[in-house]
């Protein structure tokens, strides 16, 4: 049951693979929980089963769109506390319209833009097209900064069903079982984070004094594995050594230049986390940053090792 007391939350996006694990995570959390989505999706067949869950959540639907008038945006969010954007690729540089109507609407106590991944403003040397993305989000930040809009950026790191699953190989829908593709050396350390968890951590910090205008890490400290020890890891799991194909960075810079749209941009990603290492090549500076499993140490995230246990 949504307790009246506690902040009210919109989540613009939620009809998305992320936005549905955060709008489940704050009606569960008892957050009156809104959802702005766009009438065509609710009718959308596909969509039915996630509309239902939402309802019987108890989730309040608005129908809308980020491209809405100005006015309806501000209508929208004066009825809520916290605004918790996941609306992904094109839409991202539209975030904007929303940092202007939060402002025109003054109510809002924290906005959580679109972020979700690396913390964009510790990305050194990506490549296209995941550069763009990037740049557009660390975009979004400075004039979310400008605007004097109360945030927390959440840098989630790896989404585990994204990349665990298959453990990052093209083309796989299980993981490896005679050979296995390690871009670069294998070195480079990366982190996962369950969905569930990442959900549950964020809508912890909505109303956490401690993450008020500061990045929300996720570093679950069993979840940190360089692609060799997850490769050695899933080895141990099976019982078999697996063969080893290491793609050299050279090799991998082109092939992301010949590769196609949207595998090039799996590719450039792939290339920031684990050959450049852009999640774990910086320390979290305590005036600008803090980390979820030491803030909320009570929360049983699980852990790649766990999570792996079902491919078996
Ligand atoms: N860390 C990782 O491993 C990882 C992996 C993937 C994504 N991400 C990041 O996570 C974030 C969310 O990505 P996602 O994959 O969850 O996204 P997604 O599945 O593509 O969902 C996007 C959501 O935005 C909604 N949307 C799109 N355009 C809109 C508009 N104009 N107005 C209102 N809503 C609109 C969509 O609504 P409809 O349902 O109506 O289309 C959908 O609900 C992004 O920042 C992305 O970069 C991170």
């Amino acid at each position: 049951m949504a307790d009246p007391q506690k902040s009210k939350i919109l989540v613009i996006g939620g009809t998305g693979y992320i936005g549905k694990f955060i709008v489940e995570a704050s009606a569960k959390a008892n957050h009156p929980t809104f959802a702005l989505v766009r009438e065509t999706t609710v009718n959308d067949p596909a969509k039915g089963k996630l509309i239902q869950n939402f309802k019987n959540l108890g989730v309040t639907l608005l129908y809308g769109d980020l491209n809405d008038e100005h006015e309806s945006l501000v209508k929208v969010i004066k009825k809520v506390d916290v605004v918790i954007s996941t609306v992904a690729g094109r839409p991202l540089p539209d975030q904007t319209k929303l940092i202007a109507a939060i402002k025109a609407a003054g109510n809002v106590k924290r906005f959580l833009p679109s972020e979700f991944g690396n913390d964009m403003d510790n990305v050194k040397d990506a490549v296209e097209p995941a550069k763009s993305v990037i740049e557009s989000k660390a975009q979004i930040r400075r004039a979310i900064e400008a605007g004097g809009i109360p945030y927390t950026y959440v840098s989630c790191n790896c989404f585990a069903g994204y990349f665990l699953p298959t453990l990052a190989q093209p083309d796989a829908t299980s993981p490896p079982r005679d050979k296995v593709i390690i871009l670069g050396d294998g070195n480079a350390k990366a982190i996962f984070a369950e969905e569930e968890d990442i959900s549950t951590y964020t809508i912890r910090a909505v109303d956490d004094p401690r993450t008020l205008n500061k990045v929300l890490h996720l570093r679950p400290p069993r979840n940190i594995y360089s692609f060799n020890e997850l490769v050695a890891l899933w080895e141990k799991k099976i019982g078999k050594a697996l063969g080893k194909v290491y793609v050299p960075e050279d090799k991998l810079l082109n092939d992301i230049i010949e590769t196609p749209f949207p595998q090039n941009a799996i590719l450039a990603i792939e290339h920031s986390v684990f050959v450049k290492g852009d999640q774990t090549s910086f320390e979290i500076e305590p005036s600008i940053g803090v980390e979820a499993s030491e803030l909320y140490p009570d929360v049983e995230y699980t852990t790649v090792e766990d999570y792996l246990d079902q491919f078996v």
